[in-house]
């Protein structure tokens, strides 16, 4: 089931990232990673065409709370975005909470395992904070570097499905979940 969230009051620092709820004055940070060709694309959506697209976007962040930006700590430059999103298809019956986890992270800093870190953190969060019974991800069959994320983090794949893009065309999605382990 999907699991309320509100991410307005969080704060999670890790080695070298600060992630915290989107503001408006990230929206030229945002811009400059989500307008790059081949970062969205990844995930489903295509690179921003300007910045008032960029601003529409920022604005849904903002007003549904259920994304943190990565804020890199050497520049205080936001780099990324984590979205505790609305499961695509929700693999778990019965009186089990949860959400999909969904990230980006700027071209630019690709391939340093900040991706990683940030996960791992928000899964702790999520379940020692919020509580979830459990978190699912996904990757496009042809995503390697999203899958090592997935991985990396301790998920476990479950199946496969297909996966209609805002780009029109579907996609074969490969499907993990991962329990709260803290109990
Ligand atoms: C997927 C993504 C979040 C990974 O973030 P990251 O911080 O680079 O993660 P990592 O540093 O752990 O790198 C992941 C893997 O990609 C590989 N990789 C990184 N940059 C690469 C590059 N430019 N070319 C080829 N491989 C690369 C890394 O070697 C790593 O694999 P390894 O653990 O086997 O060495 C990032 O590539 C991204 O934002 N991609 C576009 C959006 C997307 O795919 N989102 C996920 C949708 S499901």
């Amino acid at each position: 089931m999907l699991a309320n969230v509100d991410v307005t009051n969080v704060r999670i620092e890790t080695d070298r990232l600060i992630l915290r709820p989107w503001r408006e004055d990230d929206l030229e940070d945002f811009y400059e990673y989500a307008s790059v060709d081949g970062v969205g694309q990844m995930a489903g959506w295509a690179p921003h065409k300007s910045m008032e697209e960029s601003r529409t976007i920022l604005g849904y962040f903002i007003h549904d709370k259920r994304n943190l930006c990565l804020e890199l700590k050497e520049n205080s430059k936001v780099i990324g975005s984590i979205g505790l999103e609305v499961m695509y298809s929700d693999p778990v019956e019965g009186a089990l909470y949860g959400r999909e986890l969904g990230y980006v992270i700027s071209k630019d800093y690709w391939g340093r395992g900040l991706m990683p870190e940030a996960v791992k953190a928000v899964i702790d969060y999520c379940f020692t904070v919020f509580d979830f019974d459990y978190l699912t991800c996904s990757h496009f069959l042809r995503n390697d570097r999203s899958r090592r994320v997935i991985e990396k983090t301790g998920f476990t794949c479950f199946g496969e499905s297909g996966y209609e893009t805002q780009l029109g065309h579907t996609e074969i999605s490969r499907n993990y979940i991962l329990y709260n382990y803290k109990r």
